[in-house]
């Protein structure tokens, strides 16, 4: 089970079932799979009833497990209200079909994904070498490599495809093979290295895939090593991914009993084996060469490029790095067909792409879009904006990516466009904001993240981050006095300037893209700034520093609850008598108003 739907009880769920059955006396098999990306109908149980079509029931608590085992286990009913969709039935079987239940792919959700990378994720058993060969062809792509012997044809193959990676900068995939294909190696070795680090926050593209589809990772990692002349692979993943590591571990364990790890794979007389490295979860050990300089045991700091890792990597090998959705689709370009691939999607951006689709959006989760749809496609995906609210902007490429405002919604996802205007593919973070969020906060929350993980080799990212961070602190709060009014006017003219010399000095790429998040919400939402530093007002009442406290007298009834929770006694008022709040001494901790049953504190 993955770690979202772990999240929602999905274990609760499994272990009812496995102790129910036992007292039903029934005979059935209990699976575990990964995750289907739709995080808002967690845990989510298939039913395959012998001789009928799968179905999908949603938010399976563990509290209905007894009722579907009474009435779809034994009497064979399908509950209706709990139905997600069912999958095709495949024509070579016999299985009777339910025309009266939707297909799971036709959900409102699904309905306009197009699943390659994810289309094993939440359907196969991850742990199971068997269920991975079975469905959609595991390891075909790779005997097929071993048996033509044509390393190079693999390469022109992936060119062919147009694949670019999912890492974040989208460089070629076959070029970069073909670089370090052709480096020269001073002791023969060469490494590829799977990068499964993934910093940013909110993002868990590349930890669905690792948990349910490890095997795809593993498959995609030998081709790579066979088609670039490397016996050996890493997976460099972040200790925070125990499940993922599990299900890598099974994998590999398994590859190398069945010989498609090892010596001699497949008679073929190539040599391969995967050795897993835990990370420690710094973000800048996502960057290449910080994490080439980790897994050789040293701090994790990023080299100065050139050389690449492609000609001087790993102990100063040539090194070939991709990324976890870029590797686990080399095996599925290879059976699909690279030519057929690469008419999907716009311009110089083809095939598919994950994103982590979170904040103000109805139905949060993994979606996985052809390249080349509009940002707002992904919102009608996940079902809009909640409560009313209107569609604000969108934050794509993490916390080095920026923000795309509403006028710009119908900007394709694509490499260069969104580069066009401000932001980033980056590796798949997707957060999409409302009206009630605030611009300039926004800007602040994700500089506090780059300054906190910068890793301090350079001074542009190291001291320049933490400047920008203060700049739009004191934005976000009233100033004290005039010193602090003045104070707020100078760095607000110096912020632009300061973020232009981060970027253009910084020694690797998160110095480089952090001012991004803070050039776009400027270049955007400039209006909100000004209304931050000359009116101290945040239009969309989210920065509570520049907001107060006050207690509507007319509301009030003098309960006193308020007065009892402040922790600084900045409430005044007798019993039945309207209360009053102290400004000087408020310390804007929320209390008051999450305690009043009256609705009497306003936020203004
Ligand atoms: C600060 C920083 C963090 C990064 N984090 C990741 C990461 O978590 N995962 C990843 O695949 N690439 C990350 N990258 C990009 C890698 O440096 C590298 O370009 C990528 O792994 C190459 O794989 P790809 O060509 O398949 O995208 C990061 C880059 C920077 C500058
Ligand atoms: S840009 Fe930042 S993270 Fe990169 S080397 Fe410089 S200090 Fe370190
Ligand atoms: S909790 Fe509400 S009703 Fe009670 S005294 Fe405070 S403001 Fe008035």
């Amino acid at each position: 089970m993955g770690t979202c739907g772990l999240a929602s009880g999905a274990q609760a769920t499994f272990d009812t079932f496995r102790s129910e059955a036992l007292k039903y006396k029934l005979d059935i098999e209990i699976i575990p799979v990964g995750c289907v990306g739709s995080c808002f109908l967690e845990p989510i149980v298939d039913i395959k009833l012998p001789g009928k079509a799968r179905v999908a029931y949603k938010q399976i608590t563990s509290d209905k497990v007894v009722e579907i085992i009474q009435r779809t286990l034994q009497k064979e009913e399908i509950i209706r209200e709990w139905v997600l969709g069912k999958y095709p039935v495949e024509p070579s079987s016999s299985d009777e079909d339910f025309s009266d239940i939707p297909l799971i792919s036709d959900f409102e959700f699904f309905k306009n994904q197009k699943k390659f990378v994810l289309s094993r994720c939440g359907v196969v058993n991850p742990r199971s070498f068997e269920e991975y060969i079975a469905y959609e062809d595991g390891f075909k792509a790779l005997a097929e490599v071993l048996e033509e012997a044509n390393p190079q044809k693999v390469i022109d193959d992936i060119k062919t495809s147009g694949l670019r990676g999912r890492g974040g900068g989208g460089f070629p995939t076959g070029q970069k093979w073909q670089f370090c294909r052709d480096a020269q190696s001073p002791d023969g070795q060469k490494y590829v290295i799977c990068n499964a680090d993934e910093g940013d926050p909110g993002a868990f593209m590349d930890r669905a895939v690792l948990e349910s589809d490890p095997f795809s990772v593993i498959e995609g990692m030998i081709i790579m090593g066979y088609a670039i002349g490397a016996s050996k692979g890493i997976i460099y993943c972040r200790a925070e991914y125990p499940i993922a590591i599990k299900q890598l571990t099974n994998a590999i364990s398994i590859c190398s009993e069945r010989g498609l790890l090892g010596k001699n794979i497949l008679n073929s007389g190539f040599n391969f084996e995967i050795e897993i490295k835990k990370g420690a979860g710094a973000f800048v050990c996502g960057e290449e060469t910080a994490l080439i300089e980790s897994i050789e045991g040293k701090r994790g700091m990023p080299r100065i490029k050139p050389p690449y890792p492609a000609t001087y990597g790993l102990y100063g090998n040539p090194t070939n790095i991709n990324n976890v959705e870029t590797i686990a689709q080399i095996a599925k370009i290879l059976n699909y067909g690279p030519a057929k691939f690469a008419e999907w999607g716009i311009n110089k951006s083809r095939g598919t792409k994950v994103f982590s689709l979170t904040g103000k959006i109805k139905h949060a989760g993994l979606v996985e879009v052809p390249m080349g749809i509009t940002i707002r496609e992904i919102v009608k995906i996940g079902g809009g904006i909640p409560n009313g609210k209107k569609f604000k902007a969108a934050q794509i490429g993490g916390p080095s990516g920026g923000c795309i405002p509403a006028h710009l919604i119908n900007t394709p996802i694509d490499y260069e466009e969104l580069k066009e205007v401000g932001a980033m593919m980056g590796s798949g973070g997707l957060v999409i904001m409302d009206e009630s969020t605030c611009m300039v906060d926004t800007a602040r929350f994700f500089m506090k993240f780059i300054q906190e993980e910068s890793c301090g080799k350079c001074i542009p990212c190291r001291e320049g981050t933490r400047r920008l961070l203060e700049i739009l602190t004191k934005l976000t709060q009233k100033p004290k006095n005039d010193y602090e009014v003045v104070d707020r006017m100078k760095s607000m003219i110096s912020l632009k300037e300061l973020a232009y010399v981060i970027k253009d000095t910084a020694l690797c790429g998160l110095g480089n893209s952090a001012p991004n998040p803070v050039l776009t919400t400027l270049n955007y939402f400039r209006d909100e700034y000004e209304a931050h530093l000359y009116e101290n007002r945040c239009p969309a009442k989210a920065c509570i520093g520049l907001l107060s406290f006050r207690i509507d007298a007319e509301k009030c009834v003098g309960c006193g609850l308020c007065k009892l929770n402040c922790p600084n006694d900045a409430i005044l008022g007798e019993k039945k008598q309207a209360h009053y709040i102290v400004e000087e001494k408020c310390v804007k901790c929320g209390l008051c108003k999450s305690n009043c049953k009256f609705n009497a504190v306003i936020l203004e």
